[in-house]
């Protein structure tokens, strides 16, 4: 065994059967001889030190950092190339419609696997895959239960919800089981029709759930009232100026004294965006063109919006959800003042 960390050995108290068995259960083989198994036990002074011996060696290390995977690599923050975080109505509507037309093209093409981008999830493996794809929506609402316990945040069970950006309605079902009644809204009505199909077979006939198709930006003062926002993996496929005003207009909806619990981008070394030249770019590929795309917002702006609507920041914390290294997303937890 490579690297083995040897505690000072005392009595010899351990059998060869139990080296035999910390061999197999930790480092997932047999030994390589009997000389080597006789070595462990006298080397030993316990249990649990063998156990400690194992779990520290290179070779059982060198195993964990393979199925855990490295330490996520955080970017060294430099200063920002520019970002434009608002720009006219004029260019609000082309951007939304641009976003609109990219998620409806995916929805009709590869619902599911523009949700989570695994090819067990693309149309040809869907039905082998199903199950597990509705099942991942759970974890997200663990964690989400997660941050509300440790913030003290009370039940939410006589709550609204708003997922905004429900997408297929992978989390919409597990969201039922929390709330009084979840809305799930999206920009691609061709998502939204595969979530009505499959919620009504995912949801108990007492939980309550409807859709909200957010057609253009006029959708979003048409916005079902509710006491809690949760929002994962959407506002990232925006940009910056649409970010914004959609999370303007969704904490001005926000009911007193309610919570928002959403997920965004909010550094990328060299990114930058400039309205003008983003829509000249998309007019040029126009139709062409619709690829999934990663923005960001500085996190500053997000606290102002906050600030403005009157939210407390309860946490943010980094989550690793943008899928990529060179991005730095993370969780929001706000709480609207009553
Ligand atoms: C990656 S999927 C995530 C779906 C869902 N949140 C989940 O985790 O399963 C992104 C979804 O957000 C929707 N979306 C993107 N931009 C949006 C916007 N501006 N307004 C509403 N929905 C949007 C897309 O149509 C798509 O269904």
């Amino acid at each position: 065994m490579a690297g083995l960390f040897r505690f000072t050995p005392g009595d010899i108290v351990i059998s060869r059967e139990e080296v035999v068995y910390a061999y197999r259960m930790i480092l997932g083989r047999e030994p390589e001889n009997e000389a080597v198994v006789a070595e462990q036990v006298a080397g030993f002074g316990d249990l649990k030190s063998l156990r400690n011996g194992f779990l520290h060696s290179t070779e059982f290390l060198r195993q964990a950092v393979s199925l855990i995977g490295p330490e996520p690599v955080i970017p060294e923050l430099q200063a920002e190339q520019p970002i434009d975080v608002a720009c006219s109505p004029e260019q609000l509507k082309r951007l939304l419609a641009s976003v609109e037309a990219t998620w409806s093209q995916l929805g009709k093409e590869e619902p599911y696997w523009s949700v989570l981008t695994s090819d067990r999830y693309r149309s040809e493996n869907f039905s082998q895959n199903e199950d597990k794809y509705w099942s991942t929506g759970i974890v997200d609402v663990r964690r989400m239960k997660a941050w509300l316990e440790r913030n003290g945040v009370a039940s939410t069970a006589r709550q609204r919800c708003l997922e905004y950006g429900c997408g297929t309605g992978r989390v919409t079902h597990w969201l039922a089981r929390e709330f009084r009644q979840v809305t799930g809204c999206d920009i691609s009505q061709a998502h939204l029709d595969l979530a009505q199909r499959a919620i009504s077979s995912r949801i108990e006939p007492s939980q309550e759930v409807d859709f909200f198709h957010v057609r253009n930006l006029k959708s979003l003062d048409r916005l079902p009232e509710f006491e809690f926002l949760f929002s994962f993996i959407v506002l990232q496929h925006n940009p910056p100026p649409v970010i914004t005003y959609i999370l303007d207009k969704l904490l001005a909806r926000l009911a007193e004294g309610g919570i928002a619990f959403f997920q965004l981008p909010t550094y990328w070394k060299y990114y930058t965006f400039t309205t003008q030249a983003y829509l000249s770019r998309k007019a040029a590929v126009a139709g062409t063109d619709s690829q999934m795309e990663m923005h960001v917002v500085p996190q500053r702006y997000i606290f102002e919006i906050a600030r403005r609507h009157g939210c407390k920041v309860l946490e943010v914390q980094p989550d690793g959800m943008a899928s990529s290294r060179e991005i730095v997303s993370h969780t929001f937890l706000l709480r609207k003042s009553s």
